[in-house]
């Protein structure tokens, strides 16, 4: 133990005594400019924003957007065309020679000017002889949908192959109520197919 040290510690002078202090006013001064000074140079600077999040809103090119002309959500018609129907149209929407499906893409059925008869077709399958882009078919038959598919999906399934860009498919959307009012009319057909010629006989659209 240093006897020094202990000596200095124990004797009265080395005790803090109370003092009244007055604080400088420039460094109120000095930290009102600092203040300042930091707050402007972080609004000139967007604070921690990135700048660009203040430019306005520019509508992307054309090449951007959703290929989706009618603003239609083509989107969930092709989910049910991709599980119900690819199989025998093809995804393409060609056709398929080996089951005798005519194409779907380019067909004068498909874009007609109402689904009146698209919906029949979907709902109890169709078979014998019919023509499709110049073409005869009928050695096929295509199978009813009405117990597998729901007055949503069909009505999405119709819009897609009716309005489809990829075919050039131009033709109006059909809604679930359109599908849901042939349904009922056509309610006590069963599962009959329709016949082309049979088809002819209803007009298009109402
Ligand atoms: C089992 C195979 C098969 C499936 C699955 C099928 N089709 Fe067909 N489809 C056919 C055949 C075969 C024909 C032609 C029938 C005939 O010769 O009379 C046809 C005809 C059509 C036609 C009229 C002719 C044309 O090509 O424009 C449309 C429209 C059509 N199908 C739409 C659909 C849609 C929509 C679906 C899915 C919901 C579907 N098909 C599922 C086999 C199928």
């Amino acid at each position: 133990m240093n006897p020094e040290k202990s000596k200095t510690a124990n004797t009265p002078e080395a005790e803090p005594a109370p003092t009244l202090n007055t604080v400088p006013m420039w460094l109120f001064g000095a930290l009102f400019v600092l203040l300042c000074t930091g707050a402007i140079y972080f609004d000139a600077r967007g604070g921690w924003f990135d700048a660009r999040v203040y430019q306005p809103y520019v509508r992307p090119p054309e090449d951007f957007q959703p290929r989706d002309p009618g603003g239609e959500n083509l989107g969930a018609g092709k989910r049910v065309y991709d599980m119900a129907c690819a199989v025998c149209h093809m995804p393409s929407g060609l056709g398929n020679p080996g089951v005798h499906a005519p194409p779907i893409a380019g067909s004068e059925w498909v874009v007609a000017p109402g689904p009146n008869r698209l919906i029949r077709i979907v709902l109890h399958g169709l078979q014998g002889p019919i023509e499709v882009a110049g073409k005869q078919y009928g050695a096929g038959v295509m199978t009813p949908f009405k117990d597998v598919l729901s007055d949503q999906d069909i009505a999405a399934v119709l819009t897609f192959i009716r309005m489809n860009p990829e075919w050039k498919h131009k033709a109006t959307p059909v809604t679930p109520a359109q599908v849901a009012k042939v349904r009922e009319l056509t309610k006590d057909r069963g599962s009959v197919n329709w016949t082309a010629a049979e088809l002819l006989q209803i007009p298009e659209s109402d």
